[in-house]
Order: C-alpha cells, then structure tokens, then sequence
C-alpha cells in the first residue's frame, strides 16, 4: 500500500507547472492486455492515479481512451478532495477531453454527473451540431483548423490558469503531444505481468527519434515499480 502523503510530496509538479503523462505497461512493454490497460498494474497504481489527480487542475484524456477504458465523471475520493479543498483547490480536477469526432452524448454521465464542468478540445472542423450539443454541458475549446493543435490548447488551458496538467493517455494522444513537444514528464508503473500479443506499446504514431528523460525517483511498491522521469 502506498503512503499517500509521501506521493503527493514525491510527485508534486515543478514550480510553473507543465504537462505529465501517466501510463501503467507490462514488463515487456504492452500498454493493453484484452483492449484495456485494467489488468496490467494492482490497486497501489489505482492509489496513485488518484495522487496525480489530485495534483492536477485538468486531466486531459483522448476520445479513444475514455470510449475503450470506460470513463465515468471525474470524482476523486473523500480523501483526495479533502486535500484539495485543504490546499486551495477545488475538490475535484477539470477532465479535459480530446476528440475530432465528439462521438459522445451530452447525457453521458462524463458529462452529467461531472462535479467540474469538462472541457472538450477539438478543432474548428469537427461535427458543428456535436459541438453546439456539448457545448450546453462542457466548456469546448476549439484549437486548429482541421486538427487539433495540441501547443494551442495547452496555451489555452494555462491562460484559463490551468498550469499543472497531467494526461492519462491513450497511446495515440502521448504521440502527438510528444510530437509536438509538449511533455515535460512521464510517470510510469511498471506491472509485474508478461503479456507478449501485438498490443500497443505506451506511444503510438510518433515520429521516431531520441527524446532523453532523467530519472527523477524509481520507487518500489510491492511488485510494481513507480517511475518519474522529466524530460532532460
Ligand atoms: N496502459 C495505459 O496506461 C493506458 C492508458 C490509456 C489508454 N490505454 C489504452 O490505449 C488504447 C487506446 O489508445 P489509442 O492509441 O488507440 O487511442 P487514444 O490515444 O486513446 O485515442 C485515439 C482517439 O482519441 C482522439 N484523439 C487522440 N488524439 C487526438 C488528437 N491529437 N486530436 C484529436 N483527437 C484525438 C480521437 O478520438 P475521436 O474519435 O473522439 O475523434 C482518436 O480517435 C485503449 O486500449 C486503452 O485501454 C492504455
């Protein structure tokens, strides 16, 4: 079992804030078994998923993960909120949604029962009637043409004071950001599973290339190792 307040210590953000991505892989790299990431770590990983959000003020996730993983409203537990509230924040972080299609209904409990109002981010050529429906149940942030750009939206999001941004994938989404330079530093779990199948690594469709991160704390928790790395 992890000791929260240790985490919340060890993975507070760096004095101005920036933009971290949370994965949990296998030992032989897989960041799905059966579609899903579920199987891959333990509760301690749940436990500091939980830490990192309640560090954040935006959780920003793709369209793909939230359909795939399941996504319900972001609500932390009572003790997560209470530290929080504790600390001058609101209880809960703001989830930020990265879609092109907007394949969701403004009914979906992301939506109707999100205890902060969402941000969906997408671009000026995304389906205009989805946007005007999620409009009325999210903020929409609309950032590029025909893509979204990714730079754009995360000035957007740091004008609305929304600094300390922490993304929870999926694959695709890691690749872009990486793509466009934008992340400062990956918390990795690594799962005590072998998995093996052609199921996707961490990051996806990015160009290939050297990006060097420093170890900032390997942190062991039973059979899960908890990494840091900042970009170097
Ligand atoms: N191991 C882990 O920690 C972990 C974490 C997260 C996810 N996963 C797994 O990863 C898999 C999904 O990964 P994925 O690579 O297929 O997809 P993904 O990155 O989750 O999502 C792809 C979809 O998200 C939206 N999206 C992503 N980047 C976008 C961008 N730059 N601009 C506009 N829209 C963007 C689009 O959705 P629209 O269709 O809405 O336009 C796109 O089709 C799932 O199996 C999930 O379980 C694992």
């Amino acid at each position: 079992m992890i000791d929260r307040d240790a985490m919340l210590d060890a993975y507070a953000y760096a004095e101005g804030g920036g933009l971290r991505v949370n994965f949990v892989s296998s030992l032989d790299g897989a960041a799905t078994v059966d579609g899903r990431s579920g199987g891959l770590g333990a509760e301690d990983d749940q436990q500091l998923m939980g830490v990192l959000r309640s560090l954040a003020d935006v959780v920003l996730v793709a369209g793909g993960t939230l359909r795939h993983e399941g996504y319900g409203a972001l609500r932390l537990g009572p003790e997560n909120a209470a530290w929080r509230r504790a600390n001058g924040r609101t209880p809960h972080p703001r989830l930020a949604i990265v879609s092109s299609s907007l394949a969701f209904a403004a009914s979906d409990p992301i939506f109707a029962d999100a205890p902060e109002r969402p941000i969906v981010v997408t671009h000026a050529a995304s389906p205009p009637d989805r946007r005007a429906a999620l409009a009325d149940v999210a903020d929409v942030l609309v950032a590029g043409d025909d893509a979204v750009d990714l730079r754009e939206a995360v000035d957007a999001l740091a004008h609305l004071g929304h600094g300390d941004l922490l993304c929870e994938g999926g694959p695709s989404l890691f690749g872009d950001l990486l793509d466009a330079g934008l992340v400062d530093e990956l918390c990795l779990t690594l799962g005590p599973v072998l998995v093996g199948g052609d199921g996707p690594r961490i990051v996806r469709h990015a160009d290939e290339g050297i990006r060097r991160m420093r170890l900032v704390h390997a942190l062991p928790s039973g059979d899960l190792v908890f990494l840091r790395y900042r970009r170097a």
